[in-house]
């Protein structure tokens, strides 16, 4: 039935519509953080986050990279291909930032040589652990094929937000993407792309607290977390 709720996620829900290969994914304003330890909510995140998803998804198809996006029809609402979305959380790393600086004893903010992929499950119940190619394998998440390509879908998709989030002037420091398969068995980029999945950095301010523009700022209660989420909305959609 059309407008069946799917499935209510922690930052959006997704509903069905009369077409079986379109799903309405709403953007709300809860934002956790710590695999839902920490829960509250960004004023106006659902339509901030809808807007930038909207913009950079646009984006990324005139760079021809295939994406789930089809259109905004509301300000917190996206039509978007439905897909069986892989159970792994793939993370581009450029700058070291968060769990790998724990995981790895790197100093925040050490820029990396290459930029780094990484796998992660995408298993609330276990908290997301870190995975490598074998576990991939084992656990039958993808094919080998698929691994291949995922690795180097997200090398491009980095290539292609490094370059338009300098251009806002914002540094990219990491992101997390999640792929899904559509019904040729085309890998398509799905989810979202906002401040809540990517690290942001103010590229003229320093001073390590006041630099972060992203959900960063909810995980630290640094303050002023819907004014830097306005302030990327503003400088995407002018780019
Ligand atoms: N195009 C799509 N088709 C099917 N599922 C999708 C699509 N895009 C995103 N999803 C899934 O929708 C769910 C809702 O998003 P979200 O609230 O972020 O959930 P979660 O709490 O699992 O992170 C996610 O599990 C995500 O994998
Ligand atoms: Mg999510």
């Amino acid at each position: 039935m059309s407008g069946t709720k799917l499935y209510e996620g922690k930052a959006k829900i997704l509903f069905t519509t009369d077409d079986p290969n379109i799903l309405l994914s709403r953007y709300k304003d809860d934002a956790t953080a710590f695999n839902a330890l920490k829960k509250g909510t960004i004023a106006n995140k659902g339509e901030m986050n809808c807007a930038i998803a909207s913009h950079i998804f646009q984006y990324l198809e005139t760079q021809g990279i295939a994406t789930h996006f089809i259109k905004q029809i509301s300000p917190n609402e996206m039509q978007v291909a439905a897909v069986k979305i892989l159970a792994i959380e793939v993370v581009v790393r450029n700058i070291a930032a968060g769990s790998i600086c724990k995981r790895l004893g790197i100093a925040q903010g050490q820029p990396l040589k290459h930029p780094l992929v990484e796998f992660f499950y995408k298993n609330d119940d276990l908290g997301d652990p870190l995975i490598t190619d074998a576990h991939v394998a084992m656990l039958d998440l993808a094919t080998p094929e698929e691994v291949a390509q995922l690795k180097q879908l997200a090398l491009d998709i980095n290539k292609h937000l490094q370059a338009f989030f300098d251009r806002c002037n914002l540094i990219l420091v990491d992101f997390k993407v999640e792929i899904g398969v559509n019904a040729s068995g085309k890998l398509l980029l799905a989810d979202e792309i906002s401040p809540d999945t990517c690290r942001l950095w103010d590229k003229t301010i320093n001073d390590p607290k006041d630099r972060i523009m992203d959900k960063d700022r909810f995980r630290q209660d640094l303050g002023n977390i819907a004014e830097a989420y306005q302030e990327v909305m503003k400088r995407v959609l002018a780019t």
